[in-house]
């Protein structure tokens, strides 16, 4: 089919009609179908269920230097689980401390901590100035964008490139502004792009010069070993490495977690940094907690063994979720190749294919899903304050639904996309005609 954007008014009036026939068609279904939630499936769970026999009443619970994991203590982690993320991250182990079961919930700690006193070499909590801003590369983790609201902390939009975040405007708004304090990444298949950051990005992540001493970057590698294909893996450059390389290497927080590898909610968390942020971290946690949980500490490492254990374990998960994203991707490439009308990623990893639609149609094409039966996630919630200022991102999570739900709700999906480009296309033109004769009729008087 031909771009939307260049048929005439009659053709896309009966492409319209011949959309809202099959949209009602589809209404007439009563369908309940969820494209919204970034959550593995049960299938995936299940992958790890022989986790839960890793540690019983019949096995011993202790570390390999004979610590027993049911009391007091520890509390960096058992030194295998730090080891094991170590061996997967390319990082020293003792620059680890392991959480509990989210590493939201670290990151959430982090900052919280930073608020009421700061970070290591901070002259003074982050509450002690009038305001102080994040920079948030968008679209980007609703949930990051959440935490800074529930602090009062401005959060200033960064564009996203091909390759990672527009670093020139990264670069002059830290050098000149001492009231940014931090910035949200997720570099590696990022949510909900899919893009991983180019070493030239990290390199000069590493070299950054903010002109605010307590400026750190919060780099979530949630998705790093989350490679949809054996032969199109994406390569992340280590940012830990590369800032002490730049005699930078108190700028970073790392933080990853095995919620999509074991368990969502029962998996286990960390958090990396240069050995004076760990110290300073250290120092602060233990006042929060004598320790984490040490026996899914346990579990994990007795059930993975290693990274290679890791790497086998998410084959397995690739494999589920790959013609997932595949149903996703062809349902697209059918329904809406040539109509000049959307574009999509299609990520070597991670959980999420972000969808562009025309400027001003994605809020009108989650609603027209919605009243299909289509849950998708809220257009808008992919930039801070839940505002996209084009209003034309959105986020498909394929992980969750089966292949042929996916199939029938991107089928809705792309229905949608034709009926709010139409109305967008003719209301413009509409529009487009009204202005040009009224400025003629200002021309002429
Ligand atoms: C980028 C990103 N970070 C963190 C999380 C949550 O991680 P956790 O379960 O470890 O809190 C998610 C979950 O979707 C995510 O997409």
């Amino acid at each position: 089919m031909a771009s939307l954007l260049e048929m005439s008014k009659q053709d896309l009036e009966s492409l319209q009609e011949e959309s809202r026939k099959a949209y009602q068609a589809y209404q007439a279904e009563g369908l309940k179908l969820d494209m919204s939630r970034g959550k593995p499936s049960t299938e995936q769970l299940d992958l790890a269920v022989h986790m839960l026999d890793c540690v019983s009443s019949s096995t011993d619970v202790k570390t390999q230097n004979n610590i027993d994991c049911r009391n007091y203590g520890l509390l960096d982690g058992i030194p295998e689980a730090r080891q094991l993320f170590a061996d997967i991250l390319h990082i020293p182990a003792d620059q680890i401390i392991i959480g509990g079961n989210s590493s939201l919930n670290m990151m959430y700690d982090t900052v919280a901590r930073a608020m009421t006193h700061g970070v290591y070499g901070s002259e003074k909590p982050w509450c002690k100035y009038d305001k102080i801003k994040f920079l948030c590369p968008a679209p980007g983790y609703d949930r990051h964008f959440a935490i800074c609201e529930f602090f009062g902390i401005e959060m200033v939009n960064i564009d996203m490139r091909e390759d990672g975040p527009d670093m020139d405007m990264i670069e002059r708004l830290v050098l000149e502004d001492e009231t940014i304090k931090g910035i949200w990444c997720v570099p590696k298949y990022s949510n909900p792009q899919g893009i991983t950051y180019s070493d030239e990005v990290v390199r000069r992540f590493a070299n950054l010069k903010p002109k605010a001493s307590d400026f750190r970057i919060f780099w979530d590698d949630a998705y790093c070993v989350h490679d949809l294909y054996e032969d199109r893996k994406d390569h992340l450059l280590n940012l830990l490495t590369e800032s002490q390389k730049a005699g930078n290497g108190d700028i970073v927080f790392l933080f990853a977690s095995t919620s999509k590898i074991s368990f969502s909610g029962s998996g286990i968390s960390m958090i990396a940094a240069s050995k004076n942020n760990i110290e300073f971290l250290r120092r602060q946690i233990a006042v929060q907690t004598i320790g984490p949980d040490k026996i899914n500490q346990l579990r994990h490492v007795r059930f993975y063994q290693n990274a290679d254990g890791i790497h086998a374990h998410m084959k397995k998960h690739a494999a589920i979720i790959r013609p997932k994203f595949h149903a996703v991707l062809q349902g697209l490439s059918k329904h809406l190749d040539g109509l000049g009308v959307a574009s999509w990623t299609n990520p070597n990893g991670g959980y999420f294919i972000s969808l562009d639609v025309l400027e001003g149609c994605a809020k009108r094409v989650v609603q027209l899903c919605k009243e299909a039966g289509v849950v998708m996630t809220p257009a808008g919630a992919t930039y801070p304050y839940g505002n996209d200022p084009k209003d034309q991102n959105i986020r498909i999570a394929p992980t969750y639904p089966s292949s042929a739900e996916l199939a029938k709700a991107v089928e809705i999906l792309c229905i949608a996309i034709k009926i709010a480009s139409v109305e967008k296309i003719l209301a413009s033109r509409a529009c487009g005609i009204v202005c040009e004769a009224a400025a003629n009729a200002a021309v002429s008087r």
